[in-house]
């Protein structure tokens, strides 16, 4: 296999065409705007040519991989791709008439595998007749720099095309989990919390915005806060994929959307991209523009010792914070902790695999399983014993199965 096809030229088509093409791969580079994937090998040759200036690649091989991509100007073009990507608009029916005039210029034992956020993947493979050869294939953005990605079985995906994926995914360089067809597969459900919860203290007045962030920056070791990272993907795209998640999953008050965050999204203050969100970009620093909510929340005794406790096990940063930051980094992270063990128990993927994915899908300091050995069993259990005491809607009760 060497032969690749990429549907839609966009954000992410362009990202793979770049990753297959370094990888060695040949690239057919399909967009229904022939000028859009002229531009997409463009940037892709401008990129690599900057690598090469950097020092980062050599010439000869920059070259050779932009020699290694072509625009595809008819279906024909991909008659001899032994695998294609699909990375068009995030709309069920476009994908299946799109591949459907593709399917008969392929190869009959084609790989089709798709870049789909939050479709089913087991629905496309039905629809397009050929379920056994339909897979997930989904990559971050942007592509060429996530190391992630998250390989999807569909319900009647064969396991040899599923072990295919994986392996020319691991061979472009890739560090891949494989999960079930599920709604959010695993980062974009399991990471819910990071952006839920962190709203949620904020509503309970527990701290600031920049007090929060700072916690989960500096004590947690994010590389950035829940809202200076929701203010960066804005806030119209994180809550509509909260939305999609929370319903797709039988709506779980853990993974309810919050008020305060829809309240940015009605307002027209989607974040950077609008200038304002749970910050300001108007002057030379961000100024946060929401507050801590005016009820705040009782520290309970149990609950401050519950988070000192907590805090200390997660590092000297965490353990100087006051109470209040304390008892948020401690609902954020047991957040995330409890939606790796639900994800876990609902079948979505093994700990394994959760772990790989939350550290190279959205560069988390340590997957959530491995978090929580660290922090040791008895402090997250006394974590739990606390948030569930203390917090409503049954939000941190853990499945049975548990970690
Ligand atoms: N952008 C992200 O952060 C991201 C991350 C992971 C997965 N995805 C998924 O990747 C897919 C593509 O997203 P994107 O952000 O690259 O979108 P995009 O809008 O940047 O690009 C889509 C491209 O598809 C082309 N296109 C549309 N209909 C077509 C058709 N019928 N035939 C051929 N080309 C067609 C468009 O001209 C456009 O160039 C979606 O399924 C999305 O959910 C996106």
């Amino acid at each position: 296999m060497s032969s690749v096809g990429i549907l839609g030229a966009g954000a992410m088509g362009q990202g793979i065409a770049h990753v297959a093409s370094i990888g060695g791969w040949n690239v057919q580079l399909f967009d229904i705007d022939v000028s859009v994937a002229h531009a997409a090998c463009a940037s892709i040759a401008a990129r690599l040519n900057k690598r090469v200036e950097r020092g980062r690649m050599s010439a000869a091989d920059a070259q050779a991989a932009i020699a290694r991509i072509e625009v595809a100007h008819e279906p024909s073009h991909l008659s001899a791709c032994d695998l294609l990507v699909e990375a068009i608009v995030e709309d069920m029916d476009i994908k299946v008439q799109a591949l459907t005039a593709l399917i008969g210029h392929l190869p009959s034992d084609a790989i089709i595998a798709t870049n789909t956020s939050s479709l089913s993947v087991t629905s496309l493979g039905q629809q397009l007749g050929c379920p056994e050869r339909v897979c997930g294939m989904h990559f971050f953005n942007p592509a060429p720099v996530m190391k992630l990605v998250e390989v999807v079985a569909g319900e009647h995906t064969s396991a040899a095309v599923v072990d295919t994926v994986a392996s020319i995914a691991t061979a472009w360089g890739k560090t891949i989990a494989r999960c079930a067809d599920t709604p959010g597969f695993i980062v974009n459900r399991v990471a819910r919390p990071y952006y839920l919860e962190a709203f949620r203290c904020l509503e309970d007045g527990l701290g600031a915005p920049d007090g929060i962030d700072s916690a989960m920056r500096e004590a947690a070791d994010f590389r950035m806060g829940p809202f200076e990272l929701t203010d960066l993907i804005g806030h119209d795209v994180n809550t509509a994929t909260t939305r999609s998640v929370w319903s797709s999953w039988n709506e779980p008050a853990r993974l309810m959307p919050v008020h305060a965050q829809e309240a940015l999204v009605a307002s027209g203050d989607l974040g950077r991209k609008t200038g304002c969100g749970v910050y300001s970009y108007a002057g030379d620093a961000p100024v946060a523009v929401i507050g801590p909510g005016q009820q705040a929340m009782t520290l309970t005794r149990p609950l401050t010792a519950a988070a000192s406790g907590f805090a200390k096990a997660i590092g000297e940063a965490a353990s100087s914070n006051e109470p209040p930051l304390q008892v948020a980094m401690m609902r954020v992270l047991c957040g995330l902790f409890n939606e790796a063990m639900w994800a876990k128990a609902d079948g979505v993927a093994d700990a394994h695999a959760i772990d790989t994915a939350m550290r190279f899908g959205v560069n988390y300091p340590k997957g959530p399983f491995q978090w929580m050995k660290d922090v040791g069993e008895p402090v997250v259990d006394a974590a739990f014993e606390a948030l569930c005491a203390d917090v409503s809607e049954d939000r941190f009760a853990r499945p049975a199965t548990g970690a």
